[in-house]
């Protein structure tokens, strides 16, 4: 096994931190928490699209970001990123999701794989600067819960994935261990689950955040799966995410989240006596989620304890609020309602 690089936190004013992927879902809320504390993240990102990131950050917190339009499956891309920025923190969000890695598996693998490679390969080449990454796994490492026998899945469960997206994910994770086995660049992959809030407008479990959407507006919408799920609220996963960056965590580490467990009976109970018009609004329909739900996140709780857990009632209630204070601004996008 190599030998770990020290580590050695960089102060405040040293700290650049990249952000793949963050004009997307999780990317945008890291993105949020990094400017509110003063930091100046740098957004990589293959879409020109800001609206994820108008929509939580004012036109002055926007000013104070730094966006590089690329895309992570160039190594040239991705390399320039760090080495021209003096990135000393990589997070790495930028991925494609269930359904697109479903119909098509090749772009899956380019972007979700190679693309996670060339970011190890970045931090490879300028170890000098790099000091932490921390990449988005998922809970769909794991198959679907008939395979673990029910109950709470526990640390150090075998890894079934039953979709290409989690293969790409556990791909990801035994690269990270073999780059820390070869090289000594430690890593960090958080496996999140049904991750909802502002900004969640696509991917398999985004239903419970476009249910809420749909609530705010007054129009019927259909849910596409039923049976248990993992609701983890955005701003807790955003935490997490920044914690385990500036951790000085060594090895290559994995940290399973858990949210409020539940059935989606359950979440439209909740979301019924928050938003009574989504009693009449909103339904479920289809099979269950072919991952597992219900995990154990002792290593997190271990290593970084006092993690946040936003409970359900509250996350929903501030997800209607920014999507109400969007409606009134005339800012609220939509489009994810008609798919
Ligand atoms: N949202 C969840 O519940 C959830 C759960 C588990 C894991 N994850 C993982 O977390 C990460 C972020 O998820 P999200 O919900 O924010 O997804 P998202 O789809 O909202 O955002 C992904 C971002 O990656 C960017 N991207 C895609 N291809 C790119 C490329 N080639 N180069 C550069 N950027 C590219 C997209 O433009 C987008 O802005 C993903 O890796 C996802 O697999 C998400």
């Amino acid at each position: 096994m190599a030998e770990t690089i020290p580590c050695n936190p960089t102060a405040r004013a040293g700290r650049r931190f990249l952000v793949t992927g963050a004009k997307g879902f999780i990317g945008a809320w890291i993105v949020k928490a990094l400017v509110e504390r003063g930091d100046k993240p740098w957004v990589f990102d293959i879409d020109a699209d800001t609206s994820r990131l108008a929509a939580l950050l004012t036109l002055e917190q926007m000013t104070s970001v730094g966006m590089i339009e690329g895309d992570v499956t160039q190594f040239s891309h991705v390399e320039r990123a760090v080495a021209d920025r003096g990135i000393t923190h990589v997070l790495h969000l930028a991925g494609i999701q269930v359904p697109f890695c479903a119909a098509d598996p090749l772009r899956g693998a380019m972007i979700n794989v190679v693309g996670t490679i060339n970011v190890f390969e970045a931090a490879r080449k300028h170890r000098d600067l790099v000091e932490s990454i921390v990449y988005a796994s998922s809970a769909a490492v794991f198959g679907p819960e008939e395979m673990y026998g029910g109950g709470t899945v526990p640390e150090g469960a075998p890894l079934l994935p039953g979709t290409h997206y989690g293969v790409y994910k556990q791909c990801n994770e035994g690269n990270a261990r073999v780059y820390y086995w070869d090289n000594g660049i430690s890593s960090v992959g958080i496996r999140p689950g049904a991750v909802y809030g502002v900004g969640r407008d696509r991917g398999m479990t985004s239903g419970p955040t476009k249910a809420i959407k749909a609530t705010v507006i007054g129009r019927p919408y259909t849910i596409r799966f039923t049976g248990g799920v993992d609701l983890q609220y955005i701003r807790d996963t955003a935490h997490v995410f920044l914690r385990c960056s500036q951790a000085c965590l060594t090895g290559a580490r994995l940290y399973t989240l858990r949210g409020d467990v539940m059935q989606m009976s359950e979440f439209l109970n909740c979301l019924g006596e928050i938003l009574p018009a989504s009693k009449t609004l909103v339904r479920a329909e289809g099979q269950a989620l072919p991952v597992s739900y219900d995990f154990d996140d002792s290593a997190l709780q271990h290593d970084l304890p006092g993690a946040q857990r936003t409970p359900l009632a509250e996350g929903i209630r501030e997800t209607a609020a920014i999507f109400e204070r969007l409606q009134r601004e005339g800012k609220l996008d939509t489009r994810d309602l008609e798919s």
